[in-house]
């Protein structure tokens, strides 16, 4: 690994004479992986587009990288009515739209796929699914190892979950009490209750150690990485508490619109779409405690700690410490684009808000009296994902007869997505006779030096459900405890009698209405 140290303002200080610095860094230390289990992955919505766009090239890259077992059938479940090879054309023509596919891999990889037939909400066709399995599961030598995939609208999770106890395909056939598997995505509900009654209905069947609730966020490599740099430094985590650190901004912006989900997002809006997971779940990352060891629970536990100390908003004000906003028409990389209420299928008085900013706090020891600024977005300047930690300035300066009061305070930026990298801002002395102060960034970028496979976040959830591996999903105490926090916020914003009062708008291809940067500014924060 080789460190540039470049400086925005003043030209860049090249990898060559930063070399000292490079010159003790060990190489990689990885346990060799263990091989995955002989299983079947049975995709419950296998014609809709979460399995084109995302599952079908996931399983395809993992296949073609041998991390898939060698004997291991996918069985795609769904409504229409196909047969195998209309189904394997449907998956071919998926998987083109997104990745080139040899021939030859296609033929070998489509032997592995079969379909059958099924009504979401229907028992019998439930119990004609049971029947035909362990003959296929014959067929293909991969024994009774089960995965069932909810890839269905949300609405359907409770019903399969159901269902399939019912008929008994959450029973396992083997010894091993963890098989099958059941994964669900988010939105696990829609508020409190919701949540408690699907995993209610998904622990009729399956056990905790069974349930797969994916965030994938969690699968970001980039988000992984926070608890690496946390918990293998021994430079960060001394600092890393209310005593240095005078706030955390954590940012997902994006620069896409509603698109094609109308129907979901008009009921769904930023709050429950990003905070109750994303966001939440990257506030743990940056906040939990070390665990004693990197096990799942171990893992799960600290952040669930993280969860039950949300401080709760104040149920009558919560527009102190929270914006909404919602997008009108702009120009984004030059072309016009369409106001959320002139997107298809949204209501023109939609009130359903695609961006907030929620200051919050944590009461525990560590992190009193910190804010945690979040921020979500649609439609704004550019897209970026990233989490900062700003430092305090040092307590006195010695420099103030020469400066002045005020010295830049440290910054360190994890970079989660477009660009993965970690940047840490400092102070030095401009080179010349006079003492003037400089703030440099050090950059680390995380591909840098790496030239193997990487695991983009569904290929990497779909790994780690076969490998039983549950750290990267949500517990049910954790998403419980999140929709505690989330839920009196909603009612109190979606309830409240001047809804329309606090819906800001702004214009596309910007960061959001004037009144978040009014939130932000007296910690002088800025995106990027
Ligand atoms: C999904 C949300 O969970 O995450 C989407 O439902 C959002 O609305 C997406 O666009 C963002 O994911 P990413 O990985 O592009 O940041």
């Amino acid at each position: 690994m080789t460190v540039d140290f470049t400086s925005p303002r003043n030209g860049i200080i090249t990898s060559a004479e930063a070399e000292p610095f490079s010159q003790n860094v060990s190489a990689a230390l990885c346990p060799g992986e263990k091989p995955v289990e002989p299983c079947t992955i049975i995709i419950i919505g296998a014609t809709g587009d979460l399995t084109a766009r995302k599952l079908a090239p996931a399983l395809y890259k993992l296949y073609s990288n041998k991390s898939l077992p060698h004997d291991f059938l996918i069985v795609g479940c769904g409504r229409t009515a196909l047969t195998n090879d209309a189904f394997r054309e449907h998956m071919r023509k998926a998987l083109m739209a997104v990745i080139s596919v040899a021939p030859d891999d296609w033929q070998e990889f489509a032997r592995h796929l079969t379909y059958q037939t099924l009504q979401y909400d229907s028992l019998l066709s439930y119990r004609e699914l049971a029947d035909m399995l362990p003959q296929l599961e014959h067929e293909h030598c991969v024994g009774g190892n089960r995965i069932f995939y909810c890839a269905i609208p949300p609405f359907l999770y409770e019903t399969a979950a159901r269902l399939l106890t019912q008929s008994r395909l959450s029973v396992g056939s083997g010894p091993d009490s963890n098989w099958p598997r059941i994964v669900v995505e988010k939105p696990f509900g829609t508020d409190l209750n919701t949540a408690r009654s699907l995993n209610q209905a998904l622990l009729q069947g399956f056990t905790e150690k069974q349930i797969y609730r994916i965030d994938h966020y969690l699968a970001k490599e980039t988000v992984q990485n926070v608890m690496v740099l946390r918990f293998a430094n021994a430079i960060f985590e001394p600092l890393w508490m209310r005593n240095y650190i005078d706030y955390v901004s954590i940012m997902a912006a994006e620069t896409i619109g509603v698109e094609h989900r109308a129907g979901f997002y008009e009921k769904t809006g930023v709050l429950r779409d990003m905070f109750q997971s994303h966001m939440l779940q990257l506030v743990a990352m940056t906040a939990m405690e070390p665990p004693s060891r990197f096990e799942a629970e171990m893992v799960r536990d600290e952040t669930a700690k993280i969860f039950r100390s949300l401080r709760p908003f104040p149920g009558d004000n919560p527009w102190e410490n929270l914006v909404l906003g919602q997008y009108r028409a702009g120009t984004m990389d030059g072309k016009k684009v369409a106001a959320y209420r002139e997107e298809l299928g949204v209501s023109p008085e939609s009130l359903t808000p695609t961006f907030a900013i929620m200051k919050v706090y944590l009461d525990n020891w560590r992190w009193q009296g910190v804010p945690f600024y979040l921020t979500s977005g649609k439609r704004l300047s550019r897209k970026l994902t990233q989490i900062i930690i700003q430092f305090k300035e040092v307590p006195h300066s010695v420099f103030r007869h020469i400066l002045g009061e005020h010295i830049s305070a440290n910054r360190l930026t994890l970079g989660i997505q477009p660009d993965e990298k970690i940047t840490l801002t400092f102070q030095t002395k401009h080179p010349g006779t006079r003492v003037c102060l400089r703030s440099v960034t050090m950059d680390f970028s995380y591909n840098q030096n790496y030239i193997g496979p990487s695991l983009d976040a569904y290929e990497k959830v779909l790994l780690d459900c076969m490998h039983g591996d549950q750290m990267l999903f949500w517990r049910q105490d954790a998403a419980e405890l999140c929709w505690s926090f989330l839920t009196p916020v909603l009612e109190t914003c979606e309830d409240c009698g001047e809804r329309a009062a606090h819906l800001d708008f702004y214009e596309a291809g910007t960061w959001g209405p004037a009144t978040a940067r009014d939130l932000m500014r007296p910690l002088r924060l800025q995106p990027g």
